[in-house]
Order: C-alpha cells, then sequence, then structure tokens
C-alpha cells in the first residue's frame, strides 16, 4: 500500500507554476486573485489565508476581502462588479458557503466567466461537460492530477463517486468520464453503498462524514481518494474514510490532511495564471507568445 503524498506532489507542481508565473512576470503580467470572505465561518478563514499565502509563495498578487456576517447580496455583488472591471485582478474567488441571505448562486452568475477561477460559474460548468474548459474545478482537477503524477491509470476503470456536490461530486464524475473511466455516483439516497463502492478500482469520497468509508466498502488493491475534511472532537482533521482499516486494503489511499488538499490549492493558482493569460489583449498575446518567453499560449 503507498499514501499519495499530496504535499509533495503539490510542490512539484507548484514549481512548474512558479516558472510560468516569472516568465509572465518579466513581461509586466503579474497574475493577480481577488479572495472574498464573507462571515466568520473559522474553517473558511483558514482556506482562505492558505490561499492568499499559496499566491505569495508564487509572486502572484492577492487581494483579500472580507466582510461580516450581516453583509447583503447587493454590497457583495457591488464589490464583484468592481473587481470584473479591475485590470490587475484575473481570477475571483468567493469563499462558499455564503451567510443564508445570500444567494450564492446569483453570487456565482454575477463573476465573469473568464475570471471565474473556481469554475463554479454555469457557463464553465457547460464548458466542464462538454470538455473544453480552459479552467476545471479545483478539486477534482487535483485529483486527477494526483492519480496520473502516481502513475494511475483511469481508463477503463470502474470508478465510484460518492457525494454529488456541485464542488466536487459532479464536476469530479465528468472529469473521471472525459478521462473514459466508467462512473458511479453515490449519495445519500444509495441503495448499498457498501456494495456500490466495492465495485471501485478507484473509490472517491466527498462527503463530509467522517468513518463513512470502512474497510469493507473497498475492494482489494482499490485506490481511494478522501476528499472529506472533518474535525474530530479532539480538534484534530479527519477524511470520511477510515484511514487505520482501508490503508492496509488499498493499493493508494490519500491521507488527510495532505492528500487532496495541497492540491486544491495549487489547481487554483494554475487557474489564476491561465485566467491571467486568457484575458492577454491579441496585442500582448502576439508580443508574449511569440519570443522564447518559455510559454505555451
Ligand atoms: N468552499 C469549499 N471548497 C471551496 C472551493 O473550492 N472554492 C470556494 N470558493 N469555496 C469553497
Amino acid at each position: 500500500m503507498s499514501i499519495i503524498d499530496g504535499k509533495m506532489i503539490a510542490a512539484q507542481v507548484k514549481e512548474q507554476l512558479r516558472q510560468e508565473a516569472d516568465s509572465l512576470k518579466e513581461r509586466g503580467i503579474t497574475p493577480g486573485l481577488a479572495v472574498v470572505l464573507v462571515g466568520d465561518d473559522p474553517a473558511s478563514a483558514i482556506y482562505v489565508r492558505n490561499k492568499e499565502k499559496a499566491c505569495e509563495e508564487l509572486g502572484l498578487y492577492a487581494e483579500k476581502y472580507t466582510f461580516p456576517e450581516d453583509t447583503s447580496q447587493e454590497q457583495l455583488l457591488e464589490l464583484i462588479d468592481e473587481l470584473n472591471e479591475n485590470p490587475a485582478i484575473h481570477g475571483i474567488l468567493v469563499q462558499l458557503p455564503l451567510p443564508e441571505q445570500i444567494d450564492e448562486q446569483a453570487v456565482i452568475r454575477a463573476i465573469h466567466p473568464e475570471k471565474d477561477v473556481d469554475c463554479f460559474h454555469p457557463f464553465n460548468v457547460g464548458r466542464v461537460m462538454i470538455g473544453n474548459s480552459t479552467v476545471k474545478p479545483c478539486t477534482p482537477e487535483g485529483i486527477i492530477h494526483l492519480l496520473e503524477a502516481c502513475g494511475i491509470e483511469i481508463d477503463g476503470k470502474e470508478c465510484v463517486v460518492v457525494g454529488r456536490s456541485n464542488i466536487v461530486g459532479k464536476p469530479m464524475a465528468m472529469l473521471l468520464l472525459h478521462h473514459n473511466a466508467t462512473v458511479t455516483i453515490c449519495h445519500s439516497h444509495t441503495e448499498n453503498l457498501a456494495e456500490v463502492c466495492r465495485r471501485a478500482d478507484i473509490l472517491i469520497c466527498a462527503v463530509g462524514k467522517a468513518g463513512l468509508i470502512t474497510e469493507e466498502m473497498v475492494k482489494p488493491g482499490a485506490v481511494v481518494v478522501d476528499v472529506g475534511m472533518n474535525r474530530r472532537e479532539d480538534g484534530k482533521l479527519c477524511g470520511d474514510v477510515d484511514f487505520q482499516q482501508v490503508k492496509e486494503k488499498a493499493s493508494y489511499i490519500t491521507p488527510v490532511p495532505g492528500g487532496v488538499g495541497p492540491m486544491t490549492i495549487v489547481m487554483l493558482m494554475k487557474n489564476t495564471i491561465e485566467a491571467a493569460k486568457a484575458q492577454l489583449t491579441q496585442q500582448e498575446k502576439k508580443w508574449i507568445f511569440s519570443g522564447n518567453s518559455g510559454l505555451s499560449g
């Protein structure tokens, strides 16, 4: 059994991204990300801080906006309008969940699709479904990278995704399908969850329920990817998979923390760089990509 070291794989991708960001910066373009946090959810505050930190490490420009819990939808939409118009900002990320007085989908729709580095806008969701998107949703794309970095074949495999969220489950299934997997999505109404999970060559769990995936739900030799991020009573983080049990049965398994999480942030950085490249004017593109910039278009 191998434990997939998400931190190490993320560091390797980060290094490639740093080179790409440096190349752009030498030509006067600094990819910029605006991160918006509304309310005082402690987990969201940590995620947002980590995203800012990753920008600093790569030399990307970052702006952070913090709003109180009672912020109105109009206030938030006003900021998004400004950020849509701001040429220094190439990516806009509004941390979810939002307080209940704010319509999350309305906020997502307000972000210009070219600046939607989460890939949550319906336009980009549609492009992901078709398979021609420039950016891909961060967590699912990070998982594909992890599997590829470990040399794990996806083509033709039975993949079971547990969880049907818009952020992870649904786009994950779509990306696996584009890699020619046979994909099943399970959720809270699935009958015989254990039986379906046991079919999986690659089992991906994104529910948010500690201890959901036990040893008898895993086929011997399966690859197990744990997207869960749960806080135990003792304050420690754990995933959805009973790691101690399942690691004995799996061929590969991602730990929590240090598995999928670091890849999500790196993919956000990648999307910010891609967004900056996509937003260059025709003239800038001609100038940058015709030279020996080392960039790919
Ligand atoms: N909340 C949990 N995961 C995410 C994410 O990937 N992006 C945003 N914006 N909010 C989240």
